[in-house]
């Protein structure tokens, strides 16, 4: 049967794209941010998923104002990236299993998450971004993809509550996929930013260091919050937080910290890495 490994969340700042396109990495404004994945790739190199199902929110390149699907999710065997107009090299395909994300697709139709299936799906930054933080290099990423998308962009988008249950369901969703696969779920995005409007540059670090503890321990107190509560809290591009709420909630209900590291800023966000696993 599959398995989850862990669930891994991350910030997907394009910025980071490009320090990596660049060779920054031990560039002073950078090393604090890339040196906290070193405890990442060591914990990767132990557990060595064969899949990730990435969680994360479109940002309009494959879906725009005029059709944003809740939640979407991939049902190809292969992802493409495109270019997005942040200037960062086009990545090389996503390698898909269109078998195990029919499962998830059955298993949560099944569980009443009504999900706009794709059969052609291209991914952006908050995707691309996050998997080469993980495993870097120039090379295609070694893991099969499934990618799951969240509309964090046009209200009313899913509350936290809601986040949460679906993540539950795509918990159930991968355990009872019947290969014996190891799946590491993704969620991309946060913490706390807001790229536009009076609050540009906005970053709370109260409230992200909140978010992080009830990641580890009481998932359902951040359900407990509005949309609107986030974005008052969080800012307007902070609700990227839900993404880090589906792929918690794929874990049990009590899980082990592995590694966390929080750093501001990246580019216009406060920065948040996280690695947990269910504990025994
Ligand atoms: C930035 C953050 C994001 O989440 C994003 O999608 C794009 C840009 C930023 O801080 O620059
Ligand atoms: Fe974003």
């Amino acid at each position: 049967m599959a398995r989850i490994v862990g669930v891994v969340t991350t910030s997907h700042i394009p910025a980071i794209g490009a320090a990596i396109a660049k060779g920054q990495q031990d560039e002073p404004y950078w090393k604090p941010f890339f040196g906290a994945f070193g405890a990442v790739h060591a914990w990767l190199d132990k557990v060595r998923p064969d899949a990730a199902v990435v969680v994360y929110n479109d940002h309009g390149l494959q879906f725009f104002l005029d059709k944003l699907p809740t939640f979407a999710i991939g049902a190809a065997d292969e992802y493409r990236n495109a270019d997005e107009g942040w200037g960062l090299p086009v990545q090389p395909p996503y390698r898909g299993d269109a078998t195990f994300s029919w499962h998830l697709v059955e298993s949560l139709m099944a569980e009443e998450f009504d999900l706009t299936t794709c059969q052609e799906m291209l991914v952006d930054h908050a995707f691309t971004v996050p998997l080469r933080l993980l495993w870097p290099g120039t090379g295609p990423c070694p893991v099969r993809t499934v990618p799951l998308s969240v509309n964090t962009i046009h209200h009313p988008l899913p509350t936290p509550a809601r986040c949460l249950k679906l993540g539950r369901a795509l918990g159930r969703a991968i355990a009872s996929y019947p290969e014996d696969l190891k799946v590491l779920v993704l969620g991309t995005g946060g913490l706390s930013h807001q790229l536009d409007g009076e609050r540009a540059g906005f970053i709370n670090r109260g409230f992200d260091q909140m978010c992080m503890a009830a990641m580890v321990d009481d998932p359902d107190a951040l359900g407990r919050y509005s949309i609107r509560q986030i974005v008052e809290a969080a800012g307007s591009q902070g609700v990227e937080l839900v993404n880090w709420l589906v792929a918690r909630a794929a874990l049990g209900p009590r899980v082990a910290k592995v590694h966390s590291n929080y750093h501001v800023p990246i580019s216009n966000t406060a920065s948040g890495l996280m690695v947990l696993e269910n504990a025994n």
